[in-house]
């Protein structure tokens, strides 16, 4: 079918709202709907959405106000445009957002997405409005179109979703739902489409990703590792990366594949959350700081050039200064390539939300500066030490500076080097000449 119609999505959150909304993308295609930057010109919206902190969930709101104006200048010129809330706003508020923003005519979970091609026809048609956040028993994933072409040679990859770790803090295990891991011959199914497609670089996704359980090939249960290990005969994928881990299912199997397989690249996104046992206690991690510095020290034996990258919460209900200072310490101690750090913000319907003994927000304000400054010097240090080596880039897509590709590194940095467009999608040796925190710069190393 011809793309007569146009669908404007925006993604916040995760990687797993990237995959998403890619594949919402794809099932709407094969429905006439080609994707538009311009709001104004769109006959569905779209806002995949992320519940994880209160700012990434209020910014919907404020969207939605401004749809609003869009979409009711769109029917002053007799054009009709369907408003969707889909991710985990969605599923954690369902009904409550169709009742706040008059302009939404379609709520939908993400174990719904399959559905999304028809509940956008029959809104269309009817103009009723629909909350669909179910977690229905048949699988989306079977549901859903092949995927066509990636967007870039660095592709996700969703294998695993929900969680069944219940941190306290955390909303995923109510928005995404128990566990559940795709089977071997799936993920492989849909890999080898991504590889003939063009994608060289494979990012596994799971909300738990090393927990990843699914169907193997003869009939037992195959690990993350296992997973890897059949993925990486693929011909003509290169890299392969996971995210996101905890440290509890990091299981040496896993550990020891980052010694033994070149195709797994030397990046590993470890959540620690808090350097404090107390606070780890609290939060439900499962884990003690020193266990996670064991974790670790083993992943460096076996991988000694690994780039370790993390999540911190500071400012979890009643976290002293000397707790707060413990997470400093370990920081210390490990040395991040990269890291994501937050405020702490209570969830509805978690359970850390009633806890009560809040750190004072200028309080938060003030440690997440300290510890940032710390993780910002980490990641500039670990950025530096590359001056002078020659590190293997795909290239990924043409930067903002006419004739400079931007790819990424085996650690996952972003690189700029001067390079014809046609490199796009192959992996070249660059020299690196330049470092600053957030990417390198060099020179393609011909002969
Ligand atoms: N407050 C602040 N940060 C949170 N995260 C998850 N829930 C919260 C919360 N309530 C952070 C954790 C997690 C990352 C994805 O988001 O660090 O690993
Ligand atoms: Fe949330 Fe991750 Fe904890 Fe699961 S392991 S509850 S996704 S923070």
């Amino acid at each position: 079918m011809t793309g007569d119609k146009r669908v404007f999505i925006k993604t916040f959150g995760c990687q797993m709202n990237v995959y998403d909304s890619e594949r919402m993308a794809e099932a709407l295609a094969a429905g006439g709907y080609s994707e538009t930057t311009a709001v104004e010109d769109a006959d569905l919206v779209i806002l995949n959405t992320c519940h994880i902190r209160e700012k990434a969930s209020e910014k919907v709101y404020s969207d939605l106000g401004r749809i609003r104006q869009v979409k009711e200048a769109r029917r002053r010129q007799g054009q009709n445009t369907i408003v969707t809330v889909a991710g985990c706003v969605a599923q954690a508020e369902g009904a409550e957002i169709a009742a706040r923003s008059p302009a939404v005519d379609i709520v939908v979970g993400p174990q719904s997405y399959h559905k999304l091609p028809k509940l956008v026809a029959d809104a269309r048609s009817t103009g009723v409005r629909v909350v669909e956040t179910e977690f229905p028993d048949q699988e989306k994933f079977a549901e859903l179109p092949a995927r066509t072409t990636p967007k870039s040679p660095a592709a996700f990859l969703t294998v695993q979703e929900g969680c069944d770790k219940f941190c306290t803090f955390c909303v995923v295990p109510y928005t995404r739902g128990a566990e559940y891991s795709r089977s071997v011959s799936d993920v492989e199914r849909e890999a080898r489409k991504l590889v003939q497609g063009g994608a060289r670089d494979l990012t596994l996704l799971g909300q738990n990703v090393n927990a990843y359980h699914g169907a193997g090939l003869s009939g037992d249960v195959a690990t993350l590792a296992g997973l890897l290990r059949h993925l990486v005969s693929i011909e003509g994928l290169v890299r392969l990366r996971y995210m996101t881990s905890h440290p509890r299912d990091m299981d040496d199997d896993l550990i020891a594949l980052h010694g033994d397989e070149p195709k797994v690249m030397p990046y590993l996104h470890l959540p620690v959350q808090s350097g404090s046992d107390r606070i780890l206690a609290a939060m439900n991690r499962r884990h003690t700081a020193d266990h996670y510095r064991r974790q670790i020290e083993k992943v460096r034996t076996a991988r000694p050039d690994i780039a370790v990258s993390t999540d911190i919460i500071v400012g979890f209900p009643g976290e002293t200064e000397s707790e707060f200072q413990a997470t400093l310490d370990l920081v210390g101690d490990i040395g991040y390539a990269q890291s994501y750090s937050f405020k702490y913000s209570p969830r509805p319907g978690t359970p850390s939300a009633t806890l009560g003994n809040d750190v004072p927000e200028d309080e938060k304000s003030e440690r997440l500066a300290r510890l940032q400054a710390l993780l910002m010097s980490q990641q500039a240090a670990f950025n530096t030490a590359m001056i002078g080596q020659t590190v293997d880039v795909l290239f990924e897509r043409k930067s903002r500076n006419p004739g400079v590709l931007v790819g990424r590194s085996p650690y996952q940095q972003l690189v700029y080097a001067e390079a014809a467009a046609t490199m796009i999608g192959e992996i070249m040796p660059v020299a690196i000449s330049l470092a600053n925190t957030n990417s390198l710069s060099g020179t393609v190393k011909l002969f």
